[in-house]
């Protein structure tokens, strides 16, 4: 199979390379290969290359386009928006109908706070978490990811509620130590960081189905017992919904596992594709939250009226329209085509799906925590992206990121991708299997 083109994204590239530190502006875009493409423009489930390729894209900005590239009633909104000039220093009325429209969805209501990316986001959460409860540790999970600030970009730590240790150079361990860290899945170990450290520790920050190792879905009574261990220790409960929130449905994960966070971290989809984060949660939590609180924090783009229009649009077409099925429809037909690929290929392997968002492992089961998911063969995953990319499909160039479908992914281009993924995975297996002389 020959690779696509890429000869004016070769020539980006190389310049790029002399630009930005490893040739990127965030580092999953350098994991592209053979390198990485360079896109022209989007539209519904396509992206257009510099080099005049058409690829199904089934990244879709790392989850946010839930309705596919350029959806016209958010691209009408934003050109409506644009109209009347993009950044006032003031409040506008959309904010408020974001967050009216956010928080009739997503429990526990009460209030919101609008940012500027899912880290400004968790890093907010935990400041308030911390200012609320008056305590100075959290609790995250390995495997787990919420951005790219100091608390949380800690992993390590394989013991039960060890102190973390930073994964970034450049992190303190000083600060990393403020951040216990459990694996996922193992409420025994959340036990246990509650027993030796429970009156010190501010919150428990989780994904409710981790995303960023692939797709790993919570075991049955794993949030509902953090829900209980927090309460139980006066600890906050954090969902970070910046994947989940408006994916698993309007409600989010709190409505698909019926669980109650205290605060909820959301990005990504509530920005329509625009730059945005949010924090929404109890409003006895966020009114410590300045200028009612004391508890700092501030933004010139916060509530930016151009991120406040397209999440409008696309929160209203996701409550009027079926494009979450439909999302969850073609995402069905992806898992059927990966799980098919894998049995033919007489491999060993899971499919996990949850709603629209998806992953395979070579497992024997469905993974449950960042130690199943190191198990599973990240180099064959390499070789399928690039098969599949060979193929006029991209998917995330790691299994530590999750496959996401939009709305548009429907007829001759879901198709064009159910086969494609089949091919990709069982030409993907023969290399492999060639390369290690089997
Ligand atoms: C679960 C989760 N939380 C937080 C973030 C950080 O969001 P952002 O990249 O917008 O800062 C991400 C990013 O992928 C994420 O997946």
């Amino acid at each position: 199979m020959t690779g696509p083109r890429l000869d004016r994204s070769r020539q980006l590239y190389e310049e790029a390379l002399s630009l930005f530190p490893g040739g990127v502006n965030s580092p999953v875009r350098a994991a592209v290969k053979p390198q990485p493409f360079y896109v022209e423009r989007g539209e519904g489930p396509y992206l257009y290359t510099v080099d005049g390729e058409r690829l199904v894209d089934l990244v879709l900005g790392y989850g946010p386009l839930i309705l596919g590239h350029r959806h016209p009633r958010v691209l009408e909104a934003l050109r409506e928006a644009l109209d009347r000039g993009w950044l006032y220093g003031a409040p506008a009325e959309a904010e408020v109908e974001l967050a009216k429209a956010i928080l009739r969805h997503v429990k526990p209501g009460g209030m919101v706070r609008f940012v500027n990316s899912g880290t400004e986001a968790t890093m907010t959460a935990i400041r308030l978490a911390r200012g609320y409860t008056g305590r100075s540790l959290i609790l995250k999970f390995e495997g787990n990811y919420h951005g790219s600030h100091d608390a949380v970009l800690v992993a390590a730590g394989s013991a039960a509620g060890h102190y973390g240790v930073p994964t970034s150079a450049g992190v303190p361990g000083e600060v990393a130590r403020l951040t216990l860290v459990a694996p996922y899945n193992d409420l025994a170990a959340v036990e246990d960081a509650f027993r030796r450290h429970g009156s010190d520790i501010a919150a428990v920050i989780v994904e409710p189905v981790a995303a960023n190792m692939g797709v790993v879905r919570p075991a049955r009574g794993f949030l509902e017992g953090l829900r209980r261990i927090t309460r139980e220790h006066g600890a906050l409960l954090i969902l970070d919904e910046v994947v989940t929130g408006f994916r698993l449905g309007l409600g989010g994960a709190q409505e698909r596992f019926g669980v109650d966070a205290d605060l909820v971290t959301l990005g990504k989809i509530i920005g329509g594709g625009m730059p945005i984060g949010a924090v929404a949660g109890r409003r006895e939590i966020m009114e410590h939250l300045t200028p009612s609180g004391k508890v700092f924090n501030a933004g010139t783009f916060n509530a930016h009226p151009l991120a406040m229009a397209a999440g409008l649009a696309t929160i209203r077409e996701l409550e009027e329209s079926d494009a979450l099925s439909a999302a969850e429809r073609a995402a069905e037909r992806l898992e059927a085509a990966l799980r098919d690929a894998l049995r033919d290929a007489g491999l060993e392997g899971v499919v996990v799906r949850e709603a629209s968002m998806l992953q395979y492992y070579t497992l024997p089961d469905e993974p449950r925590s960042l130690a199943d998911v190191k198990r599973s063969d990240a180099r064959l995953y390499q070789g399928f992206h690039v098969e599949a990319l060979g193929r006029g499909v991209f998917v995330a160039p790691s299994h530590m990121e999750a496959l996401f479908t939009s709305a548009a992914h429907q007829g001759e281009p879901l198709e064009r991708a159910e086969e494609a993924l089949y091919e990709a995975l069982r030409e993907a297996v023969k290399r492999s299997a060639s390369k290690s002389g089997g």
